[in-house]
């Protein structure tokens, strides 16, 4: 049987959506990237009444039905009904780098990091697809009907081809690249814009499954143009995926001025919005010499933007 620890700290990395965010929902094929900012996640064992949820200098009782920390408790839920309760209370402190509600994958990272912070601190090493599997369960407490892409963006970290079918697949790359990402400022709910997306789809079924096939084609060429390092056609990839998420309703007027900003004067090959827009964030794929003064001109007007490289790191856990 194994033994319980002290202390466990897990760290798993936000990310991005490169295409196909939406229509993955219903089945089609999508890229994602892990990005530099990560939720980190400490258990230690309390001397004190009940365990807690600490995070952003707020605390809530770990189990606490009503609590806002909702992707750690589902997590820490389901842990205890595999794995057993720990001896005495415990800790479960979260400390992300990764705003809520910005698109970037705050739930997804903290599920992540919860379920392999605690498994562990219980003594079980799990294996990623059961680190998958639990961490599913936090992302649906948040959002309803997750793809899973988040997850194993994550878990797994560097760039990978996703669909519900397939799972998720590391895609090598053959030149470095960095992507500018923009958080609008303007928080919202995934699972609001998935429904209105899903409302779409209904209307116009068969547009719907057109666009959807379109999302798995440039998935796929999306692949071949990373792997080849061919950034103009990526860009081109991306500014298609833009145009698709706005017929579908999932863009906004500001994100809309933000990305044709962005276009305008030929620093960037492509960009549009990443994870389920309504606000949220947007990327950018800069011209290697422009990364810099594009990064200045955009901060100076929204705070939190910055240039990320595609870590291959994912979940890390000490
Ligand atoms: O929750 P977000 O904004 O990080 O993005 C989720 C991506 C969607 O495709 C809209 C939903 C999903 O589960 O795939």
């Amino acid at each position: 049987m194994s033994s319980s620890r002290n202390k466990v700290t897990a760290s798993a990395p936000g990310k991005v959506i490169i295409i196909g965010e939406h229509f993955v929902v219903h089945g089609s094929y999508a890229v994602a990237a892990a990005i530099d900012k990560r939720a980190t996640v400490t258990v230690s064992k309390e001397n004190a009444p009940e365990s807690v949820i600490l995070s952003q200098g707020q605390k809530e009782a770990l189990l606490d039905d009503h609590g806002k920390f909702s992707a750690a408790r589902s997590v820490a839920r389901r842990i205890f009904e595999e794995f057993g309760q720990p001896d005495g209370s415990i800790s479960l402190e979260i400390d992300s780098e990764i705003p809520l509600g910005s698109g970037l994958g705050s739930s997804a990272a903290v599920s992540v990091a919860t379920t392999a912070a605690l498994a562990k601190f219980l003594g079980h090493d799990l294996t990623n697809e059961k680190i998958a599997e639990i961490s599913a369960i936090g992302e649906m407490s948040v959002h309803g009907n997750p793809s899973g892409i988040d997850t194993a963006a994550s878990l797994y970290g560097g760039m990978i081809l996703f669909s519900r079918k397939t799972g998720a697949k590391p895609i090598p790359l053959n030149r470095a690249f960095q992507l500018l990402v923009v958080y609008s400022g303007q928080a919202r709910s995934t699972s609001e814009l998935v429904a209105k997306v899903n409302k779409k789809r209904t209307e116009f079924p068969s547009t719907f499954a057109h666009l959807s096939d379109a999302s798995s084609f440039a998935s796929l060429e999306l692949v071949d143009a990373l792997t080849s390092g061919d950034l103009p056609y990526l860009g081109a990839l991306m500014n298609l995926g833009q145009a698709s998420l706005s017929w579908a309703g999932a863009s906004t007027e500001d994100l809309d001025h933000l990305i044709e900003d962005l276009l305008s004067d030929e620093s960037c090959f492509g960009a549009k919005l990443t994870g389920a827009g309504g606000g949220g964030s947007i990327i950018a794929l800069p011209k290697p010499d422009r990364v810099e003064v594009l990064l200045k001109r955009i901060s100076a007007k929204y705070d939190f933007s910055f240039i990320s490289s595609i870590p291959q790191h994912g979940l890390r856990c000490e």
